[in-house]
């Protein structure tokens, strides 16, 4: 299974139209149209559903920590007051890019949006919340922000030493988006003749 959560709540994700109108809108197509955590799983996203106010005695969070290496991990709270130059971060976070390892966030209070391309180029936005927490995996061509509610604290997590340094869009000749569309976008078109739809 790529990803699990215990019943309770469960992200929702959506294809995005491409309105100029505010990036913290939900920016829904009309009619909306929903996006599953199986499609999510295809493009390498993973998701659980976790205990966000006791997170560090989680069962749950530490074995997922364990099994996948997350030996790093920080927090980060962004909203106008904490944040300095606020309405700029937002606007560079909104570049289109990837990175070379996994991007990992556990959102611990508030919630926000995290934008990945699908294997057609389309944007699916995925809406977190507390207790969420996603694996974007390396060399997905993605984007953040936040939500109207212009608050999130997430918890950071990383394998070895951190580095956040993000490629901005084009990185096709880069090593890892390759690696990422051999692993997830060209797996998809080969099987495309025997999808049901
Ligand atoms: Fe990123």
């Amino acid at each position: 299974m790529a990803s699990s959560n215990k019943g309770e709540a469960t992200i929702q994700a959506w294809y995005m139209n491409e309105t100029d109108e505010d990036q913290r809108l939900p920016h829904h197509c009309d009619p909306p149209e929903y996006v599953s955590l199986d499609k999510l799983a295809e493009l390498g996203v993973l998701y659980w559903h976790l205990d966000a106010d006791n997170y560090e005695t989680d069962e749950e969070f530490n074995k997922i920590r364990e099994s996948r290496g997350y030996t790093y991990s920080d927090l980060i709270t962004c909203c106008p007051d904490k944040l300095p130059n606020y309405e700029c971060k937002l606007k560079s976070f909104y570049e289109e890019h990837i990175h070379t390892d996994e991007e990992i966030r556990f959102l611990l209070e508030g919630s926000g949006y995290f934008d990945v391309r699908d294997n057609n180029d389309r944007w699916i936005r995925i809406w977190v919340k507390k207790g969420d927490m996603i694996v974007l995996p390396a060399g997905i061509y993605h984007r953040f922000t936040m939500d109207s509610d212009n608050h999130t604290k997430a918890l950071r997590l990383f394998v070895g030493e951190p580095v956040w340094t993000p490629y901005n869009r084009p990185q096709d000749d880069h090593p890892i988006r390759k690696q990422y569309v051999e692993a997830f976008i060209e797996k998809d078109q080969g099987s495309h003749a025997v999808e049901a739809h």
